[in-house]
């Protein structure tokens, strides 16, 4: 069964680990990260930064075999505020889940100016496609 929680101290070093194998980085505080856990495994985790006219998702992951079960869907669910817009830089293999969502493509100028400048100086870019994505909620 799925349980969906805020993380915890303990919770480190297991959502450490689930971001690195997905190539991103841990950021504090732990308490921003809603889990998606089964048993002891962290199978999924999602963060929002908030700003004054949007919130970002940064980042979503689910653990590639609980992939395509929903997981990532219920997480957004669990964590997006509302009565903003919130906003995305989606991987480009990761575009169709966030169409999926409600989302649709927009442009970077409404993206927060430190994700636009990683993505830029990013030496991924190239192969990773990134797509700025916007929900009005
Ligand atoms: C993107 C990601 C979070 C999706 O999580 P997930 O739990 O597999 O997604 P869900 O099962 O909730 O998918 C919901 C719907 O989105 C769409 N979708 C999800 N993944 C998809 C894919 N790879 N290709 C096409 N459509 C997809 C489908 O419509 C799906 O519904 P369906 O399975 O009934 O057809 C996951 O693939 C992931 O962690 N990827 C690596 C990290 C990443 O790229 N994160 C996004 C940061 S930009």
């Amino acid at each position: 069964m799925l349980l969906f929680e805020r993380a915890r101290s303990e919770d480190r070093r297991m959502l450490e680990a689930l971001l690195w194998e997905n190539g991103m980085e841990y950021a504090d505080p732990i308490e921003a990260f809603m889990l998606a856990r089964q048993g002891d495994d962290i199978v999924g985790c999602c963060r929002i930064e908030d700003y004054p006219y949007v919130a970002m998702v940064r980042p979503l992951v689910v653990a590639k075999a609980f992939r395509r079960k929903g997981v990532g869907q219920l997480l957004l669910e669990q964590i997006l505020p509302t009565g903003k817009p919130i906003v995305i830089v989606a991987r480009g293999e990761s575009a169709k889940f966030y169409s999926a969502f409600g989302f649709s493509f927009t442009s970077w100028q409404v993206i927060p100016v430190h994700q636009t400048n990683e993505c830029t100086s990013c030496p991924d870019r190239a192969e990773c496609h990134p797509q700025p994505m916007i929900h009005r909620r």
